[in-house]
């Protein structure tokens, strides 16, 4: 069935990922392509319940697709959360006559867009953008291509000061629940371990951890802790292992935000671009309430409770990967 949509609400949500604006640019250029009007809605939910709405043009978003973070805004908003914020953030898209929402985010965003689009029958679509990866339905989310090569840099530059100084570095890594930014950039910079939520007791690849990096004729380590493998973080996994071997010296680096920011990878621009393409095309087939996702290099479409709700798992031939090679 197609619906005849004449204007769309446009968001991005929750963490900021390097490709968002990637995204915003192609969404409105799709849009308008196909004679669809583009509103941008700034800050998220917050911006839709407070109506903070732009109409778009294709000059609006020139300029944008080499820029990180997203020129829209993002928040993470409590309020959308309860049936009174989203009574007003629908009184935003009648008096803005938006016919459907295109939300870019990840887990937390499709969670409030799915609630909206059943209690208010707006057609809402997903675009993942998350340095986390974490969606199920997609092997990529917009931003999380960039992020792995900014933590893959620090590690190389981490990796010539452990080495000089023959300390044990415990590195903290985002990722929110999952570990895909953890144990991929383990892989990538050639790390002696990382402790991610998926796989093994903490206690186990805390050992793994002490024991890789010291064989042989290691001096020095670099470990890789997921930001919530271990209460207390990488400040923790330093304690316990300063305890057990106080001869080795250790020291803690938190890569925080600046695992967010940055010029989007050319991977993440085009995926950003295809996915904005394809969310527009998907709306005007007549689809609601799914993620755009890409699987095996072709784009699909999710629903976006699956996407919400089925876990995804890291891939266990990575993981053996990291195990065989940090001896
Ligand atoms: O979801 C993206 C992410 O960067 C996570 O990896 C991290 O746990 C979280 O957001 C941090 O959120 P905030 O920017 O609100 O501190």
């Amino acid at each position: 069935m197609e619906y005849h949509i004449k204007t769309i609400g446009m968001l991005t949500s929750g963490g900021d990922a390097p490709g968002m604006n990637a995204a915003v640019r192609a969404v409105t250029r799709a849009a308008i392509s196909n004679g669809i009007r583009v509103k941008a809605i700034y800050r998220g939910y917050k911006g839709l319940i407070d109506g903070e709405v732009k109409e778009f043009t294709s000059q609006d978003v020139s300029g944008i697709i080499q820029r990180g973070g997203t020129i829209i805004k993002s928040a993470r908003c409590e309020e959308f959360l309860t049936p009174e914020g989203r009574k007003r953030a629908h009184e935003t898209l009648k008096r803005e006559k938006i016919d459907a929402l295109i939300v870019i985010g990840g887990d937390g965003t499709f969670t409030g867009g799915r609630l909206f689009a059943q209690e208010y029958n707006v057609p809402v679509i997903g675009i993942p953008g998350t340095i986390d990866n974490d969606l199920w339905g997609t092997d990529a989310t917009i931003g999380y291509d960039t992020s792995l090569n900014t933590i893959t840099d620090c590690i190389d530059k981490l990796r010539d000061t452990a080495t000089s100084h023959e300390r044990v570095f415990l590195v903290e890594v985002m990722g929110r629940d999952a570990g895909f930014l953890t144990l991929n950039a383990a892989i990538a910079g050639g790390c002696e371990a990382a402790i991610i939520p998926e796989r093994a007791t903490v206690k186990e690849q805390i050992e793994d951890a002490i024991g890789n990096g010291r064989r042989k004729s290691k001096n020095s380590s670099i470990v890789l802790v997921q930001e919530h493998a271990v209460e207390g973080g990488a400040g923790k996994v330093a304690e316990m292992i300063q305890k057990v071997h106080p001869e080795y010296s250790t020291r803690v680096t938190v890569l925080g935000h600046l695992q967010r920011g940055g010029s989007p990878s050319a991977y993440d621009r085009i995926l950003a671009s295809r996915m904005g393409v394809a969310a527009i095309q998907a709306l005007i087939d007549g689809q609601r309430n799914v993620m755009v996702g890409l699987q095996k290099d072709e784009i699909v479409l999710v629903p976006l409770n699956k996407a919400i709700h089925q876990k995804k798992d890291i891939e266990e031939d990575k993981w053996q990967t990291m195990l065989t090679l940090s001896i």
